[in-house]
C-alpha cells in the first residue's frame, strides 16, 4: 500500500490507463478490461486491474490537474513498478482543424505549470511523448480509421483562463489541445525512464464554442481507449 493507492505490489499491473475521472477507469474496467478487480477506493480514485487480450492492464483515475496526476503516478512507478502509462483523458481544441470526437496524440506538451518550473529552475524542459507509444497509438488510429491529429498540445494549471492571449500564441506556434496532466506525466516518465503517452478527445472547441454530450463524450472515449490499449499491447 503506498500513501494514495490501497494495493498490494503485484496487484497493479505493468501497462496503466490514466483516465482523470476515476468513473471512467471504472467504465473502462467494465467496458474493456475482462475479469476487472477494484484495487483502490481511497478517496474515491477507483483503480482496477483486468485482462485485455490475455495481458494484464490496470486502470486508474489520477484527478484532474498536474499535482493530482503527479501524487498517484509517483506512487504507480515507484511503489508499483509501473512501466506504461497511458493517460485517455478529454480535451479543448484549439484549432479548427480538430472537429469535436476528434482524437490528439500528444507528441509533446508545453504548460504554464510551477511544477516544472520550480523542478528545472526556470529551464525550459520538452516534456515529450514515448516514441514507441507515439507510433503505435498513430498506427492503431490510421487502423481504426479515427480521426486524429498528432502534435503539441498544453497542460494547463487552469481550466478557466482570464486572459487569452497566452493561448492564443501557442496556436500561433502550432499547440493544438489545451489539457491539465500531461506535461507532468511525461516529465515523471522521463524521470524514472518509463514509457509513458496521453491521448485526448476533444470534448469542447474552444474556437468555435461547441461542446460534446455526455453520450458523445462516452462514444469517443470508447474509440480511445481502444487506441491506447493497441498502442500498448502492439
Ligand atoms: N481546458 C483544459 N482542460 C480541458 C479542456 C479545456 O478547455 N477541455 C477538456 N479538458
Amino acid at each position: 500500500m503506498s500513501t494514495h493507492i490501497a494495493a498490494d505490489a503485484g496487484q497493479v499491473a505493468p501497462r496503466i490507463l490514466l483516465p482523470g475521472d476515476p468513473l471512467r477507469a471504472k467504465w473502462i474496467a467494465e467496458n474493456f478490461l475482462e475479469g476487472a478487480e477494484l484495487y483502490n477506493d481511497v478517496r474515491g480514485m477507483l483503480g482496477f486491474t483486468g485482462t485485455f487480450r490475455g495481458e494484464r492492464v490496470s486502470v486508474q483515475g489520477t484527478g484532474m490537474g498536474q499535482p493530482s496526476l503527479s501524487i498517484y503516478v509517483n506512487e504507480l512507478i515507484s511503489e508499483y513498478a509501473v512501466q506504461q502509462l497511458v493517460r485517455v483523458g478529454s480535451c479543448g481544441a484549439l484549432t479548427e482543424r480538430l472537429a469535436l470526437r476528434d482524437v490528439v496524440i500528444a507528441q509533446a506538451a508545453a504548460t504554464d505549470s510551477s511544477m516544472n518550473h520550480h523542478r528545472f529552475q526556470g529551464f525550459q524542459y520538452p516534456a515529450t511523448a514515448d516514441f514507441t507509444l507515439l507510433r503505435q497509438a498513430a498506427e492503431a488510429a490510421e487502423k481504426a480509421q479515427v480521426k486524429h491529429l498528432v502534435g503539441s498540445i498544453f497542460s494547463s494549471d487552469s481550466f478557466y483562463h482570464d486572459r487569452s492571449d497566452l493561448t492564443d500564441t501557442l496556436v500561433d506556434f502550432g499547440v493544438l489541445a489545451v489539457e491539465m496532466e500531461a506535461a507532468e506525466l511525461y516529465t515523471l516518465a522521463a524521470k524514472h525512464n518509463r514509457a509513458a503517452l496521453a491521448i485526448c478527445t476533444v470534448s469542447d472547441q474552444i474556437v468555435t464554442g461547441a461542446e460534446t454530450s455526455a453520450q458523445e463524450r462516452e462514444q469517443s472515449f470508447g474509440a480511445m481507449v481502444t487506441i491506447a490499449l493497441d498502442a500498448m499491447l502492439s
